[in-house]
Parts: C-alpha cells; structure tokens; sequence
C-alpha cells in the first residue's frame, strides 16, 4: 500500500500562499497579469487554459485571453506577443502548445521576453536552470519537486529514473533532481533493457506520454512512482503513463492520474506569474 501523493492537497497550499502575494502586489497597484494565448481550437488546450485562467481568477492575477483562429499568421502570434512584450501591466505571456503545424513554436518561444516566459520555455531560462541559478522553473518539473517535499521525500543520493526526454518535462526534471543532489539516469525510446534500469530506481517519473507503460514488474518495492502522464486509454478513460493498479501496491508513495501532477503544473504557473510581477515591480 502506498502513500498516494495528492496533488490537490499540495497545490491548494502552493496556491494559498501565492493568495497573499498577489493580494500585496495589488494593493501597491501593480497586480500581477498573465497573458494566454491560444491558436486554434485544439480541444484539450482549451481544458489547460481554462483550467489556468480559473487557477489566476481564485488567486488574484488578472488574465487576459487571446484566442486566435486556426489559420493565424506566425507574423500575428508574433506582433502579439511583441505587443504583450512591452506592456509594462503584463507580468506573464504563455503561449499554450502545441501551435497549428504552420507556426514554428520554438520562434515564437524564442519571441518571448524571457522575464515574462512563465512556462520557463525560453533557451536564456533552460539556460539558466542548467546552471543552477534560475528566475522560473518549468511548471511539470517543479511541481514534480515540490510534490516530493511536501511529503517529505528525500532526492539526495538516491537513484532517480525519468523516461522522457522532452524538453518540457524529461531533461528540466533531470536537472532538478540533480539539483537535489539524485543519482539521474534519463531513459527514452533508444533505451536498451529499460525496466533493468527503472528497477534500480527509488524514485522514477515517468513522462512518456503512453497509456499505463510503467507496469508493476518494471519498479522495485518501496520505489516513489511519479506519473507525469495524461492519456485516455482503449475505454476513453483519463490515465497516466503509470499503470497504477500494478505499481500501487509495491510503490512506497505514488502520485495519482488525475489529482497528481497536472494540479501541481497548474500552482507552480501561478507561482511563476507571481515571481515574474514581483521581479517587475523590485516587491
Ligand atoms: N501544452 C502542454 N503543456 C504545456 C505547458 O506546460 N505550457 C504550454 N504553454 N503549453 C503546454
């Protein structure tokens, strides 16, 4: 039986304390702001923004929303965000992707200013996190660090496994437990004999993006699973790339899919939205 690691719990704390923030940066007439920008009508970003936009409304951050169509130029995303750039009222600018095919992203991240790159997705912020010494982190990998302090679980000196290598979540979240002093392997497609290496593991987070791929076989007993993962299986039902009902019961502590990671994703937006106005106005 494991601790089932909540995310709800832990982000409603993360989210309380930036309560107070927010109301402080308010009250000296700079409210912290986030800008959304969302191409398209891809169904489940749609989920994401609203999800974010209600995150801001509950803690006090003012949003405001770009919905472009489908057929947006990558000149107009990029006048936007441009525009949004030098708004002085304007903390945050996150960009949700993916993009319509026709837009390079990584242009348009580039674009941004990296003082309001709240998704830590600019190369001056990756940059910045290698080195250790960084302004924003990105929100999956920093929510997967806090979920692991709020319950008290140590990183220093332990075998830690991520499978993924995205540069979202993969090779930040390597990073950060390296930071903490983890023994990091980083697994991915090309990985030969890949639950030998995931059995080494005490704490594996699993960010691959395939339906239930980590199995009860693939952990050792006592081992922390981290489920990054949200994937609808063959029934349509919401999954993460853990296969819960086979690892919980040789997991030490494991996080659920839905109520686990995502909502930490969420709280550590709403922090970073919070740093980048405070950063702003020298609070
Ligand atoms: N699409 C899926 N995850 C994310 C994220 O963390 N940030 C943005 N901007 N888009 C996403």
């Amino acid at each position: 039986m494991a601790i089932i690691l909540d995310g709800k719990v832990v982000s409603q704390k993360v989210k309380d304390a930036l309560k107070t923030r927010a109301a402080k940066l308010a009250e000296n007439g700079n409210p912290a702001a986030l800008a959304v920008i969302i191409v398209g009508d891809n169904p489940a970003s749609r989920v994401y923004v609203n999800g974010k936009k209600r995150d801001c409304e509950e803690i006090g951050i003012i949003t405001e929303e770009y919905a472009l169509p489908a057929d947006a130029t990558e000149a107009e995303v990029l006048e936007l965000v441009n525009k949004l750039n030098n708004r002085a009222d304007m903390s945050g600018i996150l960009v949700q992707l993916p993009l319509p095919a026709h837009i390079n992203e990584e242009k348009i991240i580039n674009a941004i200013s990296p003082d309001k790159d709240v998704d830590a997705f600019h190369p001056t912020n990756v940059g910045k996190i290698m080195i250790g010494n960084y302004d924003f982190l990105p929100c999956t990998p920093a929510g997967v660090m806090a979920m692991l302090d709020a319950y008290d679980i140590p990183v220093d000196g332990k075998e830690c496994v991520v499978i993924g290598r995205s540069n979202i979540v993969g090779k930040p979240q390597a990073m950060l437990l390296l930071h903490k002093n983890g023994t990091v392997t980083i697994c991915h497609s090309r990985t030969k004999n890949l639950a030998e290496v995931t059995r080494r593991a005490d704490i594996v987070v699993v960010a691959i993006g395939k339906a239930e791929f980590l199995t009860g076989d693939m952990i050792k007993p006592g081992a922390v699973v981290i489920d990054v993962g949200m994937n609808k299986n063959v029934d349509g039902k919401l999954v993460g790339d853990v296969n819960f009902a086979e690892c919980e019961p040789i997991a030490a502590a494991i996080t659920p899919v839905p109520g686990g990671v995502g909502l930490m994703t969420r709280a550590i937006l709403m922090e970073n939205t919070i740093i980048a106005a405070e950063k702003a106005n020298n609070a």
